[in-house]
Parts: structure tokens; C-alpha cells; sequence
């Protein structure tokens, strides 16, 4: 667990001061033409809070965001037995409900969840979801079938000594097998790419048995298996370190060259106020979109406390809205809507956001909430984006 914090400590860090583009400072992005449905006429018993007053723009009550957006607009949550667990959790159903089409695990769908042991396989936690999803007219977006992470991968796993191609790929397939009709759309892989390796290959237990293969054979995989769901790859930085866009294009080259199945690039956005630009996200968003990719916002947050403070202050608040404004616009500028295929946040509350569990001492403030489902002035930003305000 120590070294689990550490590492998201220094992953966190990472995201935090990694720049790109060179931006440094909030950009003012243009007036977005809206693709965003018609204003929602649901009301609420939550009114705007104060600190939003100021906007040139003011709702007559809180808009569910998912009538905003003519695409899924989604959540991360927790489930089975986990702290936040939308199963025992209660309080948080109605705001999730009234705001989010879409739904994705945080943690109920990785690998050692799944496939704890070689021969068996776990699929009550996220069978149990995926009902709570269909009942509430939400898609389900499954996350992941391959990820590096060390506490993720099950320990029969690391010690596999057995041909790694067929268990990763038989992996892929029950899963996807299992979860064919269920869920919308895969991460069928995350996180494969890195920067600051020369092959622009994450050296991943996968990359050490089998070289860059395991991500083209998992796709192939889970098309077969699932032929139905959307493919995504998903990654972090592809916005704000160009060498690693760089990868990831030449990837995704290779792989329409030799036809191997990728419908879409998740785009996981765990960003700060600065970087990067918002013009470096346009042109990110633009260089997938242009070779005809599907793009979500997969894990959209946003830390904001650059000054160690121990309460969010209204200047902060503010700095958030506009930011978290100026990425949907971008998102709505640079993808062409039928590449848009949604936007889901990392969380709902602030409170419980993963960034206040990797063991930094500042507080954190990253999502459109407050801790009683509150809606902040980031929340007004995400909205107004989306309405075309
Ligand atoms: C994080 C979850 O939020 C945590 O609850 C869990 O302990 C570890 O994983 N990139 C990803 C996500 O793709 O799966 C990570 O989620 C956050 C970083």
C-alpha cells in the first residue's frame, strides 16, 4: 500500500507539472457552436451556489448534464463492498441519477477483479452494476481489460510461466465473452505508451513477455469475442506531452495499416489549470479525430490546489470553472460529433476523488461537486460549455 501511494504520489506529481505545449496560464477559448441538446427542464431542490452569481450567464435551476450533451456523459464509481459504493452509498443516487448516462468502475472491472485466479473468473461485482446500469438507462463503459498497474494485475498473473500470448488472450476473450451485449464499450488496454522510453513502450510485465503484441492481439481478441463493443485504447499525457501523442499516432498507424480493430482513443485528461494549453489539447484532440477515431474524455478531473490551501477559495473555484469550461468547448470544437462519444469525470464528489487518497497532504478539490451534491462552479462550467453559453 506504501508503495502503491508512493508511486501515485509520483504519478500525481507527474500529471501535475508535466507541460507540453508551453501553455501557462487559463486560455479564453472561443464561443463554441453548441452540439449539445436543448436545455434540460428538470428541476431540483439545489440551487446555483452563490460563487456562480457572478457568471454572465445564470440557470433558473441546476440542468442535468446528460440533457445537455447530445453524447454519454458518465461517472467513475465505486462498488460491491468498496468505502463509496453506489450499493450502500445511497445519498449520492440521486445526484448520479439525474446527471449521468454512463457509468464506469473505478476499480470493480480491472484485471485481478475479474480473473483472480488463472482458472476462474469473478463477474458477480460487475454483473451487479451492469443491472444497476440497465435499469437506469445507462451504458456501462468496462475499464480494463490490460493495465499495468502492480496492485492490479492478480498474482497468478506475475507468476505466470506458461505461454503469456494464450493466457492474456484467453484473458480478453472470457471477459469479453462474458460482458458481450452488457457493456457499451472497453479500455482494452491502458496506459501502454511511454515517453521517456525509447520505444515509446511502457516496459510492462506484458511488454517484457510478449513486446508490443499483447495491445494489437487484444484488440483482435476482444473484437472477436465482442464484436459489438467499442475498442477503446486509453491513455494519460497524449494531451500534454507531444513525444507521447507522437507514440501513440504511430500506433495507431500501424494498427489501421494491418487492420487491427481500434475504434477509439480514450483521452484520460487527469489535468491541472495550466497545462496543457488549451490550444495543445485542440490540436490533440484534432490529430485522432483527423484519422477518424472516436474520442471520450475517459477520466476527466482536475486538482486545483497549487497554493496549499485547506479550503477551496473563491479564486480557485473560479480558475476551475474556467477551465473545466474551456476543455468541453475543445472537446466540442475539435471532435467532429460523430467522433464525440462522451465525456465521464473521475468521480463525483470532491471528497472522494482518488486524489485525496494518494497520500499527498493537500487537500483536493478535482471534481464538479461538493461533498453534499452540491453543484460547484465547476459543475456551472461543464454545463455552460456544453449549452454553448
Ligand atoms: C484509480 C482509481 O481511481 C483508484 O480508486 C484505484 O485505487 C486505482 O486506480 N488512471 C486510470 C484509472 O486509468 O484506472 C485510475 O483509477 C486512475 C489513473
Amino acid at each position: 500500500m506504501k508503495n502503491l501511494f508512493i508511486v501515485y504520489s509520483l504519478l500525481s506529481i507527474f500529471i501535475l507539472c508535466s507541460c507540453g505545449g508551453g501553455g501557462s496560464k487559463l486560455s479564453n477559448s472561443s464561443t463554441i457552436p453548441s452540439s449539445a441538446a436543448t436545455l434540460s427542464s428538470s428541476s431540483s431542490s439545489v440551487t446555483p451556489s452563490s460563487s456562480v452569481s457572478s457568471s454572465a450567464f445564470s440557470w433558473s435551476s441546476v440542468p442535468a448534464l446528460k440533457d445537455l450533451a447530445a453524447f454519454p456523459i458518465g461517472m467513475e464509481v465505486s462498488a460491491a463492498d468498496q468505502e463509496r459504493s453506489i450499493f450502500t452509498y445511497t445519498s449520492q443516487l440521486p445526484t448520479i441519477e439525474k446527471h449521468f448516462n454512463s457509468l464506469v468502475a473505478g476499480v470493480i472491472m480491472k484485471m485481478g477483479h475479474l480473473h483472480p485466479n488463472e482458472n476462474e473468473f469473478f463477474y458477480a461485482d460487475a454483473d451487479r452494476l451492469n443491472t444497476y446500469a440497465i435499469d437506469h438507462n445507462m451504458l456501462l463503459h468496462g475499464h480494463t481489460l490490460i493495465w499495468h498497474w502492480d496492485s492490479e494485475i492478480p498474482d497468478w498473473m506475475k507468476g505466470y510461466t506458461g505461454d503469456w500470448a494464450t493466457m492474456l488472450n484467453n484473458h480478453v476473450k472470457q471477459i469479453c465473452t462474458h460482458f458481450a451485449g452488457k457493456v457499451a464499450s472497453w479500455d482494452v488496454v491502458n496506459e501502454a505508451l511511454d515517453e521517456y522510453d525509447p520505444s515509446g513502450f511502457r516496459q510492462s510485465i506484458f511488454y517484457q513477455h510478449l513486446g508490443k503484441s499483447y495491445i494489437e492481439n487484444a484488440f483482435v481478441t476482444a473484437r472477436k469475442a465482442d464484436p459489438n463493443a467499442i475498442l477503446y485504447y486509453n491513455e494519460y499525457n497524449i494531451e500534454s506531452s507531444q513525444t507521447k501523442l507522437n507514440f501513440l499516432l504511430a500506433m495507431l498507424d500501424d494498427f489501421k495499416l494491418r487492420n487491427i480493430p481500434v475504434d477509439g482513443v480514450g483521452f484520460q485528461l487527469h489535468l491541472d489549470v495550466f497545462n496543457p494549453s488549451i490550444e495543445q489539447l485542440k490540436q490533440s484532440f484534432k490529430a485522432v479525430a483527423d484519422r477518424g477515431y472516436k474520442i471520450r474524455i475517459s477520466e476527466l478531473d482536475m486538482p486545483i490546489n497549487y497554493i496549499s490551501t485547506v479550503t477551496l477559495t473563491d479564486s480557485l473555484a473560479q480558475q476551475q470553472k474556467a477551465r473545466y469550461k474551456s476543455i468541453v468547448q475543445a472537446y466540442l470544437e475539435a471532435v467532429p460529433v460523430s467522433q464525440r462519444t462522451g465525456i465521464t469525470f473521475w468521480g463525483l464528489v470532491d471528497g472522494e476523488s482518488w486524489y485525496n487518497y494518494l497520500g499527498s497532504p493537500n487537500k483536493e478539490w478535482p471534481l464538479l461537486f461538493n461533498d453534499d451534491y452540491s453543484p460547484k462552479p465547476a459543475f456551472y462550467g461543464v454545463a455552460e460549455a456544453l449549452a454553448g453559453k
